[in-house]
């Protein structure tokens, strides 16, 4: 049996429709859904569709559903209504005894579908600057991606994909010799300053431009020389983005770094077998893959370029080694890229030129999770004030600096857990803000609505998280996880129905990888509790509705801890 009650009764639905009319239907067909109505739970909402492939009349068949469902004990009533919904009510004997059983689950009453690997490639920050909000976001909702498949029993390989080769290389090497510091030890505390004064040199200083070309050749040559100075480059932009995954608490590390240098050596194979293959051909002194359905702007077909007219290999080329790579050798059934929005087209056409390579199995599910831009209250790409492109560290150190001033005339908290408390807050918020709201969108960064007590914020679950926290420290003998649950009254019935939907809310994040489903629910959850809260004393009532109210408050805690680390947020003891 499933732990989500509306998955339980589509399976019954589904049953019921084979032993009913001898017709397959799906769960999805059974359209079950939990209903607003008063005093129905969930509704169903098969009949229609059914109607009109049996031709006869809805409520009818509605009734012969309702007639087949074996719903046992778990429902008071099943009635047929309106054209032909079913509305269900649940025993409150039922549901108790199914809050326990889901409370004394290790997955809170998810239940995995099989296991597969699944490779997934976030954050790959260039390495040239330091990293934007764009890369923020790609860690942000990546991380939260990969604890919720792990959570799912899957097995993860993190791919950081770090841009860490070409041009700019070239510039940033020379700019090094140039200002002498090949020959000494270096840090490069500003590295934004770095890359915008070898820029400017770039475009102005006489030679340079070319100079910084010929570097280029000779790292791809592999100039001993040249590869030193940009392996020391990238170790101090190594340091930047270790900065902000610490800062973050992502699970990233230099384990997971495959960046573009790594495929360097295999691209010349890649191109002559999509030429053995008959997949790439010569264009204009460019080696080009045309895939039918891509056009340009302009109509005109538009091709993944292998390779350049002037023989180097770029972006395309190396996305095209990387996921042979990810399927052939790591072996990935779910290939997944967490990549802003304006790749989705780069992305289509590198999965449609893997199938037709054959490179991925017809099992392998590839994907784009693709997010749109952090915008600033004046609805364009976030900035500085002053109009530069924002450093991460900065933006991380301010919303823990923020949270700090929330909280910093609260004399009950020592220094130790004011500062744990301003770090799980502030970066909390700002993940959250990101998380929350549909990864397609766009969002505006708001550090006031981010730290709102009120409303669909990370402090607010932390803080309805906390309360529980200490409702049950005052109540000292708290019963197990999985002791007896009565509902008795409306708000706890409430509770324990949403309770059970922790399942529905994982699987619909995981199925659209879409962590705001989560989010939603987890707020769902945090105000129903409050209204729980407000109706049903549970320190001052006594015996066995006592436990089973403190029980119910476990349960919440149990999920809204569960959930918010299943988002990467981590929730203060004390708030
Ligand atoms: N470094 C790229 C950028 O900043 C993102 C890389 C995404 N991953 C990939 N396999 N192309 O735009």
């Amino acid at each position: 049996m499933s732990g989500d009650i509306g998955a339980d009764l589509g399976q019954r639905v589904v049953t019921a429709v084979q032993n009913a009319f001898s017709v397959d239907c799906t769960i999805e067909d059974a359209a079950v859904r939990p209903s607003q109505r008063e005093g129905v739970d969930y509704q169903i909402n098969a009949a229609m569709a059914l109607a009109k492939r049996l031709r006869r009349p809805s409520r009818e068949i509605a009734a012969e559903i309702a007639s087949h469902l074996e719903m046992g004990a778990m429902a008071r009533t099943v009635d047929v209504a309106g054209p032909g919904f079913i509305n269900i009510t649940l025993s409150d004997t039922w549901i108790g005894e199914h809050t326990a059983r889901l409370a004394a689950d290790s997955r809170l009453g998810y239940r995995p579908a099989a296991p597969q690997r699944i490779v997934i490639d976030y954050s790959s920050p260039n390495m040239a600057k330091e990293m934007h909000v764009g890369h923020l976001r790609s860690t942000i909702i990546g991380d939260a991606l990969v604890r919720l498949f792990e959570f799912a029993g899957h097995e993860v390989v993190r791919q950081n994909h770090l841009g860490d080769w070409g041009t700019p290389f070239g510039m940033l090497v020379e700019h090094l010799v140039d200002e002498g510091l090949d020959r000494q030890e270096f840090s490069i505390s500003d590295l934004n300053e770095f890359y915008r004064e070898a820029r400017e040199k770039f475009d102005g200083v006489e030679g340079f431009a070319d100079r910084a070309r010929a570097r280029v050749v000779a790292l791809q040559a592999g100039d001993p020389d040249t590869l030193d100075l940009w392996d020391r480059l990238l170790g101090e932009s190594k340091r930047h983005i270790e900065d902000v995954y610490e800062l973050l608490g992502v699970k990233l590390g230099p384990g997971d770094y495959k960046g573009e240098s790594t495929y360097q050596p295999v691209l010349g194979d890649v191109a002559d077998e999509l030429l053995r293959r008959g997949l790439a051909e010569w264009s204009e002194g460019a080696l080009c893959v045309f895939l039918e359905g891509f056009t340009g702007r302009d109509g005109d077909p538009l091709p993944l370029i292998v390779r350049k007219r002037d023989g180097g290999y770029g972006y395309d080329a190396t996305d095209l080694a990387t996921i042979r790579y990810r399927a052939q050798d790591l072996k990935g059934d779910h290939l997944v890229y967490v990549v802003g929005s304006p790749q989705a087209q780069h992305f289509a056409l590198i999965f449609a030129a893997a199938r037709k390579a054959e490179w991925i199995s017809p099992e392998t599910t590839t994907t784009h999770v693709g997010f749109g831009s952090v915008l600033g209250q004046d609805g364009k790409i976030l900035r500085t004030r002053a109009g530069a492109s924002l450093k991460l560290t900065d933006l991380l150190e301010e919303g823990v600096q923020q949270a700090a001033a929330v909280i910093a005339d609260r004399t009950d908290l020592n220094e130790g857990e004011r500062a744990e408390i301003a770090r799980a807050v502030g970066i909390g918020a700002i993940k959250y803000a990101d998380l929350s709201t549909d990864r397609i969108k766009d969002y505006v960064f708001d550090w006031d609505r981010m730290l709102a007590m009120e409303g669909n914020t990370a402090v607010y679950l932390q803080y309805a998280l906390a309360r529980i926290r200490s409702i049950m420290r005052r109540a000292q003998a708290v019963p197990e996880l999985g002791a007896p649950v009565a509902v008795g009254e409306g708000a706890e019935r409430d509770l324990a129905l949403v309770l059970a939907r922790f399942p529905d809310a994982v699987d619909t994040a995981l199925r659209h990888l879409q962590p705001h489903r989560l989010a939603t629910y987890l707020f769902e959850l945090a105000t129903t509790f409050s209204s729980f809260y407000e109706n049903c004393p549970v320190l001052k009532s006594e015996g066995t509705v006592r436990q089973s109210r403190l029980a119910l408050a476990a349960h919440t805690a149990a999920v809204l801890e569960r959930g918010l680390g299943l988002l990467g947020i981590d929730a203060p003891e004390r708030l």
